[in-house]
C-alpha cells in the first residue's frame, strides 16, 4: 500500500468532549477506540494546545496532552502531536501581552523547547504551525505573523527539530487540498521558503475537513500531494479528515460523502509519501462541526446509535482493493 503506515482517528480529553450527557456512550465509544484492528494511530485534538499546556507565561501543564499520549502508548497506537504555533487556542495572556519581535521570539522558542521537548520521542510527527495561511493564500495576520512575519515560522521549526529530532515536522492547514488552489499555492510557498533557508521540514499536514456536496477528486489529491512531494517533502498525511453533510441527511447525500472518503483512502495509498490518514475523531456526537456549522453534521464514520457510515465499507473497500 505504498508508503501508508497508518489509519487513525483524532479525540479529546473525556473532559473536553463537545456532547456532555453522552457518558453513557462512553464504553462503546472507547472500545472502537482502542481496538487496534480500528485505529493505528490517534491526535489529542485539544490537548497539547497552547491554551492547555502553557496556561500562564512559562508555566507548564502536560496533564490534559498525557490522556492521549498515554492512551496511544497503552494501545500501541502511533501519535500525532498537536500543535505547537497556532493562532487559535491560545492561553489569554499570549493574546493580551503586547509583544515586541524580541520578546515574542523567545516566548515561541520556550513554549515550542517545552512542549516538544516533554514529548520527546513519543510523537511520530508534529504539527509545528498550523494554519499561518488565509483563505487568500497569503500569510494569515496572526498576532505571530504581525509581530515577526514569516520569521517566526521558521523559529517554531528550528526550536521544535531541536526538541525532539526524531518527531517528523509539519506544516498543516485546511483548504490545502486541491492542486490550483490559491490557498495550496500558499502551503507550497511555505515548504519552499523553509526549504530555501535550510530549515528542516518534514511533511505537508492536509487536514482535509471536507464537504460531501463538493469534495475533491481522487485525481486532485493526488495531484496536490505529488506537487508538495516534489518540494522534498518525505511524507504528507491527511490530518484531520471529516466530511460535513448540510441536513438532513439521506442516502444520497451519505453516497457523495462515501465518495469522498474513498477519493482520500485511493489518493493516499497511490502516492507514496502520503504516510497515513487520520479521522477528527470518530464519532458524530463529538465532532466539532455541528458546534461550527449549525445544519450541518454527520461528518464522521459513526452515527450517534454507533451505526457505522457508509464511508465504513467505502474506506475498508478502498484499502482492500490496494
Ligand atoms: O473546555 C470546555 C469544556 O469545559 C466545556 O465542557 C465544553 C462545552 O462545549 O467546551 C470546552 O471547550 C471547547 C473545546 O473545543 C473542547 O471541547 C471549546 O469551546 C471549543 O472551541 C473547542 O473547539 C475545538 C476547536 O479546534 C477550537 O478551534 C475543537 O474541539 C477541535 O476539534 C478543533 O480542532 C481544530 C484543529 O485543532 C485545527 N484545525 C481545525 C479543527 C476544527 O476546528
Amino acid at each position: 500500500k505504498a508508503g501508508l503506515k497508518y489509519f487513525g482517528a483524532a479525540t479529546d480529553t473525556p473532559g473536553q468532549r463537545e456532547r456532555a450527557g453522552l457518558q453513557a456512550a462512553y464504553t462503546q465509544y472507547d472500545a472502537i477506540l482502542h481496538d487496534p484492528k480500528q485505529f493505528g494511530q490517534t491526535t489529542p485534538t485539544n490537548g497539547m494546545k497552547w491554551l492547555f499546556t502553557e496556561p500562564a507565561p512559562g508555566v507548564f501543564n502536560f496533564t490534559e496532552g498525557e490522556v492521549v499520549a498515554d492512551l496511544a502508548r497503552d494501545t500501541g497506537k502511533l501519535l500525532r502531536c498537536h500543535a505547537l504555533v497556532w493562532h487559535n487556542q491560545l492561553a489569554p495572556w499570549v493574546e493580551s501581552t503586547t509583544w515586541t519581535p524580541d520578546t515574542l521570539r523567545a516566548a515561541i522558542v520556550r513554549h515550542v523547547s517545552a512542549v516538544a521537548g516533554h514529548w520527546k520521542g513519543r510523537c511520530y510527527a508534529w504539527d509545528v504551525v498550523n494554519e499561518a495561511l488565509d483563505e487568500d493564500g497569503t500569510y494569515r495576520k496572526s498576532l505571530f505573523y504581525t509581530v515577526l512575519g514569516e520569521e517566526y515560522i521558521k523559529l517554531a521549526f528550528q526550536a521544535a527539530a531541536e526538541a525532539d529530532p526524531g518527531a517528523k515536522l509539519y506544516y498543516n492547514d485546511y483548504g490545502i487540498e486541491r492542486p490550483a488552489s490559491v490557498k495550496t499555492a500558499g502551503a507550497r510557498r511555505i515548504v519552499k521558503m523553509l526549504k530555501d533557508a535550510g530549515v528542516r521540514i518534514d511533511g505537508v499536514g492536509m487536514q482535509a475537513h471536507l464537504h460531501a456536496d463538493n469534495h475533491p477528486s481522487m485525481q486532485d489529491h493526488v495531484d496536490t500531494m505529488s506537487a508538495y512531494a516534489a518540494l522534498g517533502v518525505s511524507e504528507v498525511a491527511f490530518t484531520e479528515l471529516d466530511v460535513r453533510i448540510t441536513e438532513p441527511v439521506n442516502e444520497t447525500k451519505l453516497a457523495w460523502q462515501a465518495d469522498s472518503y474513498r477519493n482520500v483512502a485511493v489518493a493516499c495509498t497511490k502516492v507514496k509519501q502520503c504516510v497515513g490518514i487520520t479521522v477528527w475523531d470518530f464519532y458524530d456526537p463529538f465532532s466539532w462541526i455541528p458546534v461550527t456549522f449549525p445544519g450541518e453534521g454527520a461528518g464522521l464514520l459513526w452515527f450517534e446509535d454507533f451505526k457505522p457510515h457508509p464511508a465504513v465499507k467505502a474506506m475498508v473497500d478502498a484499502f482492500g482493493e490496494v
